[in-house]
């Protein structure tokens, strides 16, 4: 038995949610870039959990599903408000959507109607709990989500209480679109891992955001907009790259263990990023951005990946760098929860080897002789 490290290049089970072909994305066939210019979030989510976009009639039963659901137990708002001051936001959405299932009767229902209805709740209810938590610890009160306001709408007015702009509804729900599948990626693997044991959907779910939490996934996201802030301005680019590049340092947000030529949603992003600039009439993020892109693909021939501009992008829209993150387990719940029911319909336990490297023939020493 040989191990490859990191599973690279290992298929682990077959899918029919979204593919990763010559570095085109698909979702269910449909490729990323008609969905990132033509359909909502909500479209989105629907294709993933169905395999097919919604009519209108159907699109309207789900955003009146999303809806119904949206709210979360008192008590999960209550408990967020327990939390210790200065709580990560990622430990804090993983704790809170693991507690969602103390509030559920049908957490452990595994009937794949009532696991449906779950995935779907789960969808609604992330964003609001993202939402509490950011006012919370502010010293507000969380804001209840608007009766049939998209998922992008209402993410933004949970947070302020204002209404939002349009630009800034259309360029997050774009930014959810992209973020929302992504075939075998860590986090849908953790999911897929956990509930391949049979476990319920949230257990699925809390093992996800744990997974996306890490800088080396999701979390880049957030550790491009520390490394933004740290450089401050265009002329400091060259001298803090180089810095980095010549210690071997990565740079957050380029590299992508699938795609090498460059990742089909990071255009979007920076097409995003560079609108969102010249609308508020900033271009230093996305200049300082663009700088990077030349001095890491230059020298490393590394491109940007799905995180990079989007760090950009979510600052513009002025929202704190540390719900980055949450915000793409706000999208991506959409896909762990299509796979999770996936895993479902056809499982069986995922139960790899490893290759042994410690020791053999060691001897048993009893306690009083060692
Ligand atoms: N900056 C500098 N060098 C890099 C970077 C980077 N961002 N990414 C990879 N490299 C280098 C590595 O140092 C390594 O060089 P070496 O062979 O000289 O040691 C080589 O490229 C291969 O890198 P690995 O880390 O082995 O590639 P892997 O496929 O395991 O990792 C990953 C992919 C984790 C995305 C990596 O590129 C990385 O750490 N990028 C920065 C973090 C990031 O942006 N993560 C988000 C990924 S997208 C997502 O999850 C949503």
């Amino acid at each position: 038995m040989t191990a490859t490290k990191g599973l690279e290049g290992i298929v682990a089970t077959t899918s029919s949610i979204s593919s990763i072909i010559d570095g085109v994305l698909t979702y269910r066939g449909i490729n990323i870039d008609e969905l990132a210019e033509h359909a909502t979030f909500e479209e989105t989510a629907y294709l993933l959990w169905y395999g097919k976009l919604p009519n209108a009639a159907e699109l309207k039963g789900l955003m009146d599903e999303l809806s119904a659901s949206a709210a979360v137990p008192a008590e999960v708002l209550e408990q967020i408000k327990l939390y210790p001051k200065g709580t990560n936001s990622m430990a804090a959405l993983r704790t809170a959507v693991s507690s969602l299932a103390l509030y559920d009767e049908s957490a452990n229902d595994m009937s794949a109607e009532a696991n449906l209805r779950k995935a779907i709740k789960l969808q609604a209810q992330l964003p609001t709990i993202v939402a509490a938590f950011a006012r919370i610890r502010e010293g507000k009160e969380p804001i209840a989500p608007k009766a049939g306001a998209t998922i992008a709408y209402n993410f933004l007015y949970m947070l302020t209480g204002q209404e939002p702009e349009e630009v800034a509804v259309k360029a997050l729900d774009q930014a959810l679109v992209l973020h929302a599948d992504h075939e075998l990626n860590a986090s849908t693997f953790a999911a897929r891992v956990t509930v391949a044991t049979l476990s319920d959907i949230y257990s699925g779910v809390t093992s996800a955001i744990g997974a996306l939490k890490g800088p080396l996934h999701g979390g880049a996201n957030e550790a491009v907009m520390v490394m933004l802030d740290e450089i401050g301005s265009v002329d400091n680019v060259e001298p803090y790259i180089n810095d980095k590049l010549n210690n071997k340092v990565k740079i957050m947000g380029f590299g992508h263990r699938v795609y090498k030529n460059g990742d089909p949603r990071a255009k979007h992003l920076q097409h995003m990023s560079r609108e969102l600039g010249k609308l508020t009439g900033n271009m230093e993020l996305y200049n300082m951005s663009v700088k990077i892109e030349e001095l890491v693909t230059g020298q490393k021939g590394l491109k940007p990946n799905v995180d990079f501009y989007s760090a950009s992008v979510y600052t513009t829209l002025k929202i704190s760098r540390d719900l980055f993150t949450p915000i793409f387990a706000i999208s991506r719940v959409s896909g762990w929860t299509a796979h999770i029911l996936e895993q479902y319909e056809n499982n069986r336990l995922i139960r790899p080897r490893a290759e042994y490297t410690g020791p053999s023939d060691s001897p048993f020493i009893p306690l009083e002789q060692r």
